[in-house]
């Protein structure tokens, strides 16, 4: 695991697109798997940024989101799709047929999940996972538990992230309880990995992912394993890292 110290949000921003830039650049037709949530909404205005000056071309790009809220289809505001676009997809010249978000709109949890997991085993996985950390830990929506998981599956959200991803929403009874996210196993098998925090309530899970334990409890605790895992922090999120 390599660590890269920031001294803040926007230092992080502009490192994390630079590692996403060069592997567009080495590779045009590269496949990002892509995290939504507040973390990564700087380094997609960098990523815009440079495609707006010529310097980036996303037409080959294929993407495949971690996750999204069951029971949201895709033009729903608060649906990871709909993040997806505003954020990035509609502001360079990517092929929208070549990005990918669980379908959150499909009722039949199990098909969908297992629909999402094959359509990423056949690209042949990731070259690079862009991810976030929740503040208990998880990636993805892997929340902290008893085992590792495997593939895409349907998870019922802990209280703590219904709670911290509440801010997005106009109350918390509309945040969606449960959400299809991509597995452990399948974020592991990554060419590379990317992890992005920012703020001192991450310091914990940053802590506990780089130095704590691996284990279920905190699933980022697992990418100690992957053998190309860059961890770009700023300095309040590597708070208790000295
Ligand atoms: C989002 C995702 C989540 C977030 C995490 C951190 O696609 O997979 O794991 O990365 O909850 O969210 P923020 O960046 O909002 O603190």
């Amino acid at each position: 695991m390599r660590i890269i110290r920031c001294k803040d949000y926007a230092d992080m921003s502009r490192k994390a697109a630079n590692i996403i830039s060069a592997q567009v650049i080495m590779k045009p037709h590269a496949r990002l798997g892509l995290a939504t949530g507040t973390t990564p909404i700087g380094a997609y205005q960098q990523l815009i940024e440079w495609y707006e000056k010529g310097d980036l071309d996303f037409s080959e790009v294929s993407t495949y989101n971690l996750d999204e809220y069951r029971g949201l289809s895709h033009d729903d505001p608060q649906s990871y799709h709909y993040f997806m676009c505003k954020n990035l997809f509609d502001h360079v010249n990517i092929d929208l047929a070549r990005t990918h978000v669980p379908d959150g709109s499909d009722p039949d949890a199990q098909a969908a999940c297992a629909s999402y997991d094959a359509l990423v085993k056949e690209a042949g996985y990731t070259d690079l996972q862009l991810l976030g950390i929740g503040n208990n830990g998880h990636i993805g929506f892997n929340e902290p538990d008893d085992a590792f998981s495997k593939g895409t599956h349907c998870v019922d959200l802990t209280e703590s992230t219904i709670q911290a991803n509440s801010r997005l929403f106009e109350s918390i009874d509309d945040v969606p309880r449960q959400a299809y996210t991509m597995g452990v196993q399948t974020i592991m098998r990554a060419r590379a990995i990317l992890v992005i925090a920012s703020g001192a309530a991450k310091a914990q899970a940053v802590y506990d992912m780089c130095f704590g334990p691996v284990t279920p409890r905190v699933p980022a605790s697992i990418l100690q394993l992957h053998t190309n895992c860059t961890v770009i922090a700023d300095e309040a999120a590597l708070g208790l890292c000295s």
